[in-house]
């Protein structure tokens, strides 16, 4: 959690009735605006969380990849030390240029930061319409290894390697993380994805080491199934998944199909959480360039995962008002961008949640 990132400063806050003090302390955000729609949709939230006078100070720091010593690339300094000082982010998409000669943004920053959980909720969206209706699930996917070790080599020509690297110390690290958000968010199950019987040695110690974690959580129920299964079963009848908890590449594919079944991209949240207190939320969907600088992007995302941000950091009564807000605006139908059938702007769209009693009742965390 991000305890030592709060602020001393106190302040007092003259909510809508006049007789209702709140004293609540700012936390300051790094924000990480990104590319193409990222500026457009964190203007967005920006706005949303003024309404809401949730008590939020955003740092913003660009990520363009730099080379450091040694010709290692690195995200810049100013970057790093913003993170390092407020422990929590909120970051648009950053686009990954084909043979700029860098390694992806997004990995590099999962590499500096150590954001070894990636967690995304997927729960339908009353008025949204979709084949399901029913969907309340989060992925859990380990970040840090797995396929995506990024050990590959030429053995000979034609012929090539690539290693998936699973560790001990990893596997048990992601399976605490998974039963602890378990236990803190009331979900009943865990479920450990997997396929062992193909891959007997790596997938074999992430299970064990998800069974033995287990015997500590008696009180979340575990299951474990193989990850063709889980597809099957997903698409059959979503409802009867809870938690999943899997290694990187599965949880890569596995986390797209799920926000498939709400909706898509656009509106699913997302949260990269780190050792050390360090977390980074941010919406999964590209860049957008085709609508970059339009006014047409959808910001869902965005802010949902800013929502996630305000309940990671214990501040669920404005997590709440926004949520419903954003969703009041969904159900309504009448205010919509056009990724979610609408012919709104963003600006129009951002506009419509701000309205919304955000402020209402002072409910204050
Ligand atoms: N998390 C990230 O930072 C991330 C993720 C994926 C892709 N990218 C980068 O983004 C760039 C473009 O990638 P892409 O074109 O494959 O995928 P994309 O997600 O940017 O676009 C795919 C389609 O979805 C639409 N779209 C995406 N987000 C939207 C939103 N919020 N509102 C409305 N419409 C939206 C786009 O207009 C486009 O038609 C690439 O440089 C890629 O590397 C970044």
């Amino acid at each position: 959690m991000a305890g030592n990132a709060w602020r001393s400063t106190v302040i007092t806050t003259l909510y809508d009735k006049p007789q209702i003090i709140a004293i609540c302390a700012i936390q300051t955000v790094t924000l990480i605006p990104g590319d193409g729609i990222g500026p457009e949709i964190s203007t967005a939230v920006m706005k949303i969380f003024e309404a809401a006078k949730a008590p939020i100070q955003w740092e913003e720091r660009n990520v363009t990849a730099i080379k450091g010593p040694g010709g290692r690339w690195m995200i810049p300094p100013e970057a790093k030390e913003s993170m390092d000082k407020n422990k929590i982010g909120l970051k648009g998409p950053l686009k990954t240029p084909i043979a700029a000669g860098h390694p992806s943004m997004n990995l590099l920053l999962r590499k500096t930061f150590d954001l070894y959980a990636n967690v995304r909720p997927c729960v339908s969206i009353e008025g949204y319409k979709t084949p399901y209706t029913d969907v309340d699930l989060v992925t859990i996917r380990e970040n840090t290894e797995g396929e995506y070790s990024g050990i590959e080599h030429l053995i000979v020509d034609g012929v090539v390697q690539s290693i998936k690297l699973i560790t001990e110390e990893a596997s048990r690290r992601i399976a605490e993380y998974a039963f602890e958000y378990a236990r803190n968010n009331q979900r009943a199950s865990v479920t450990a994805v997997h396929k062992a019987n193909i891959m007997r040695m790596s997938d074999g110690l992430f299970l064990r080491k998800c069974r033995e974690v287990a015997e500590n959580y008696k009180d979340v129920k575990f299951t474990e199934m193989y990850l063709d299964t889980v597809c099957l079963n997903m698409v059959q009848d979503p409802s009867q998944f809870d938690v999943l908890v899997m290694p990187n590449l599965y949880g890569d594919i596995l986390s797209d199909l799920c926000a498939g079944l709400i909706g898509g991209l656009g509106v699913t949240p997302s949260g990269n959480i780190g050792a050390n207190g360090v977390a980074i939320f941010e919406s999964v969907h590209g860049t957008a360039p085709d609508i970059a600088g339009k006014d047409l992007a959808n910001p869902t995302a965005l802010l949902l995962s800013a929502v996630m941000m305000l309940r990671h950091i214990g501040l669920h009564g404005h997590a709440n008002k926004i949520e419903m807000a954003c969703f009041d605006t969904i159900r309504e139908k009448k205010v919509l961008t056009k990724d979610l059938g609408g012919n709104s702007k963003c600006s129009e769209f951002t506009a419509d949640i701000c309205r919304r009693r955000l402020n209402g009742n002072a409910i204050l965390s």
